[in-house]
C-alpha cells in the first residue's frame, strides 16, 4: 500500500547518519550532524509522493484546494490558452526591465489588476519571491514594520532584506496586542510620530497553519484611530485566500471592499489556482518601486509565457464562475466536519483532556468565513500518532511540528478541497474520533496493556524492522 511505503521511507529517513560518518569528509559530516538534529525529532523531510497522486489515498493535504488540478480543469484551460497562442516563446529574453518584458505579460497583469479591482499588478515567479520583493523594496529607511507573529517564512525572509531595522511583531490576530505595539512604535519613533515615515503592517488573509482569517477591518480601523496622520499602510499576503474567499475567490480585501485601504496585496497561483506564479497588486508607485528596488525582480529572468499562460487560465476559471461551486462546497464540508466532531462525546472528552482539539470547534459561529484549512491540535508527539492512524486508513495528511510551527504547537492540518465528498469527510471525522477514543482509554488507564496507539505501534514496528 502506498501509505505504508511512504511511512517506511519516512522512517528510514529518520535514522541518524553522522555517527557512522567518522571517516567521511568534514564538509559532509557537518551537514549530516545538522540534519541529525532534525532526525532526532523525527522531523526530517524525506522525498515523498503522496498516495492520493496514485489514487490510493484521499487527498486531505494538497494545495489543490479547488481541485482544478486533479479534475484536469486547469490543464484544459491552459491547453486552450496555448492553442490560441501557437507562436509563443518559451523564453522571456532577460530580466523584466531590460529584455524580459512582452505584451502578453502586460495584458495578463492588466486583467489580474482588473479582476481584483486594483490599480496595477506585477507578475513574479512565485509567492516566495513576491514577499522577498515586497519587503526588500517597499520599506524605506526610517519606516517600521509591524507584523503578525505567524506570518509566512517568505515574509520573515523578505524582512531580512529590508532597509529598515525597526521590526516588531504583535500577537497573532490579536487587536489589543496590535494596538499596544502600534502605540509603542509611535511613541519611540519621532519620524513616525511626526508623519514623515511609515509603519507597514504585514498580515495574511488566511493563516496557513491555523486556518483563521485576519481581522483586517478591525486592524485598519485601529491604525486610523491610533495614527491619524495616515502613515500606517497594510501589506496583505492572500496566498491562501486566493480562489477561496470573496466574490469569485478574489480574496479577503475584495470580500470586505477594502481595495482602497490596502497598499499592497500578494496573490499566489500555486494553491487555489493549481499552477504557479504570483501577482503583487498596488499603485503605479508601488509597482515602480518593486521593478526598481526589489533585487528578486531586478536580477532574475522575467516570468515566461507558459507560467503566465497558466496564471491566465486559472484567473479565467475564477472570472467565469467555474470555481464557485467548489468554493461553496468547502464551506459546507468544513462545517460538516466540525459539527460532527463537536457532537462526539468522546472527542469532547479528549479535547477536555488536552489530547486532541480543534480550535474551530469552539468558535465556529463567530467566524464570518470558513476556509479550507482546519487545524487539529494535539498533545506533543501525538500529531505523529494521529497522522499514522489516518495515513494507514488511506487519508493523506501530514503531522506539522516545529520548526514549521512554534515548539509545543503540534497539529495535523486538514485541507478540505472543493471536490472532497461528504463520505470522505464523515470517514476522516470517524477515524479521528476512533483515535481520540483509543487515546482516552490509554490515558485514563482503561486500556492498561499499552501506552501507545495501535497505529503508532505498527509504525514503530516497521521502524524497528528497518533498523534491523
Ligand atoms: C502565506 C504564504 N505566502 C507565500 C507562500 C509562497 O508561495 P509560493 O508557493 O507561490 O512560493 C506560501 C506558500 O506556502 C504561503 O503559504
Amino acid at each position: 500500500m502506498a501509505t505504508k511505503a511512504m511511512l517506511t521511507a519516512w522512517i528510514q529517513g529518520q535514522k541518524l547518519k553522522a555517527p557512522q560518518m567518522k571517516n567521511a569528509p568534514v564538509f559532509q559530516r557537518n551537514l549530516e550532524e545538522a540534519l541529525d538534529v532534525r532526525r532526532t525529532d523525527h522531523a526530517l523531510f524525506t522525498p515523498n509522493i503522496s498516495a492520493w497522486k496514485s489514487g490510493e489515498g484521499v487527498d486531505f493535504c494538497s494545495n489543490d484546494i479547488l481541485h482544478l488540478g486533479s479534475t484536469g480543469q486547469i490543464r484544459a484551460a491552459f491547453e486552450k490558452e496555448l492553442a490560441s497562442h501557437p507562436d509563443y516563446n518559451l523564453y522571456s529574453g532577460g530580466v523584466r526591465m531590460l529584455d524580459g518584458n512582452y505584451e502578453y505579460i502586460q495584458q495578463v497583469e492588466r486583467e489580474i489588476a482588473e479582476f481584483h479591482n486594483a490599480e496595477t499588478a506585477l507578475i513574479v515567479n512565485s509567492g516566495f519571491e513576491g514577499n522577498i520583493a515586497i519587503f526588500g523594496a517597499i520599506p524605506r529607511p526610517g519606516d517600521a514594520i509591524l507584523y503578525d507573529e505567524l506570518v509566512h517564512a517568505s515574509t520573515l525572509d523578505g524582512m531580512v532584506h529590508s532597509l529598515t531595522q525597526v521590526k516588531h511583531s504583535f500577537r497573532h490576530n490579536d487587536c489589543d496586542s496590535f494596538r499596544e505595539v502600534l502605540a509603542t512604535i509611535i511613541d519611540s519613533q519621532r519620524m513616525i510620530r511626526d508623519g514623515t515615515r511609515c509603519i507597514l503592517v504585514a498580515v495574511e488573509s488566511v493563516y496557513s497553519m491555523d486556518g483563521d482569517v485576519c481581522p483586517l477591518r478591525e486592524l485598519v480601523d485601529i491604525a486610523k484611530e491610533v495614527c491619524p496622520k495616515g502613515n500606517v499602510e497594510f501589506i496583505i499576503d492572500e496566498a491562501h485566500g486566493t480562489g477561496v474567499l470573496g466574490p469569485r475567490g478574489a480574496g479577503l480585501v475584495n470580500a470586505l471592499g477594502m481595495e482602497k485601504e490596502i497598499a499592497v496585496r500578494l496573490h499566489t497561483c500555486g494553491k487555489g489556482l493549481a499552477s504557479t506564479g504570483a501577482a503583487i497588486l498596488g499603485s503605479p508607485t508601488v509597482r515602480a518601486a518593486l521593478t526598481n528596488f526589489a533585487r528578486s525582480v531586478v536580477y532574475t529572468t522575467a516570468p515566461t509565457f507558459p507560467m503566465v499562460a497558466a496564471m491566465r487560465a486559472g484567473y479565467e476559471l475564477l472570472r467565469t464562475g467555474a470555481t464557485e461551486q467548489a468554493q461553496e462546497n468547502i464551506q459546507h464540508l468544513v462545517k460538516r466536519f466540525v459539527t460532527t466532531m463537536r457532537a462526539d462525546p468522546i472527542f469532547q472528552k479528549a479535547s477536555d483532556m488536552g489530547i486532541v482539539w480543534i480550535p474551530l470547534c469552539e468558535d465556529l459561529e463567530e467566524r464570518d468565513f470558513l476556509v479550507h484549512i482546519v487545524a487539529v491540535r494535539t498533545r506533543q508527539r501525538y500529531s505523529y500518532w494521529l497522522a499514522f492512524h489516518l495515513q494507514l486508513l488511506g487519508y493523506c495528511i501530514f503531522p506539522i511540528d516545529h520548526p514549521v510551527v512554534p515548539k509545543g504547537q503540534s497539529r495535523i492540518r486538514l485541507i478540505v478541497h472543493g471536490a472532497n465528498t461528504e463520505a470522505q469527510i464523515d470517514g476522516i471525522a470517524k477515524a479521528t474520533c476512533e483515535w481520540a477514543h483509543e487515546m482516552v482509554d490509554i490515558e485514563t488507564g482503561a486500556d492498561s496493556r499499552t501506552k501507545m496507539s495501535k497505529s503508532a505501534q505498527q509504525v514503530y514496528a516497521l521502524m524497528a524492522a528497518a533498523a534491523a
